[in-house]
């Protein structure tokens, strides 16, 4: 079953939107496989941004998401990537759906609340940074059969 990473960033939860973001991908029939609250040291973001190295926001945005505690999180479900991404909204949150998270939460593109894998290849990347596998729990639910 298809897995991507997805991380409440620091404003998210100062901001207590930590039970609404989870309560959206869990009412949506997604299953949450792993999950830690951490203060990701500043080497662990830059694995997990190092595709940014070198812009113009890449040091503001590692001081940012290194800042306080985030939610780090795996789920999974069948087109979870690219769904995740869509109920996440845009980069820009004035260009986000209403509807999504960062349209109907944010403002700035320095404060879009959550992160999510953009792809297969950066969600393994991602999970694999974040995660071992043996914290990563694939339990049996009896509601999968009422979601497909
Ligand atoms: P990016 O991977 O382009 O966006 P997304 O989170 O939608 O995959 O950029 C990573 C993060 O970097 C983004 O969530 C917020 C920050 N960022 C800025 O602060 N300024 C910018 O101009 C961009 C493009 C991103
Ligand atoms: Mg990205």
């Amino acid at each position: 079953m298809e897995r991507t990473f997805l991380a409440i960033k620091p404003d998210g939860v100062q901001r207590k939107l930590i039970g609404e973001i989870i309560a959206r991908f869990e009412k949506k029939g997604y299953k949450l496989v792993a999950m830690k609250y951490i203060v990701p040291t500043r080497d662990l973001a830059a694995k997990h941004y190092e595709e940014h190295k070198g812009k113009g926001f890449y040091e503001g945005l590692l001081d940012f998401i290194t800042s306080g505690p985030i939610v780090a999180m795996v789920w999974q479900g069948k087109g979870v990537i690219a769904t995740a991404r869509k109920m996440i909204g845009q980069t820009k949150p004035l260009e986000s759906e209403c509807g999504s998270i960062r349209g109907d939460y944010g403002i700035e593109v320095g404060r879009n609340i959550i992160h999510g894998s953009d792809s297969l290849d950066s969600a393994e990347r991602e999970i694999g940074i974040w995660f071992k596998e043996e914290e990563i729990f694939d339990y049996e639910s009896s509601l999968d059969v009422w979601v497909y």
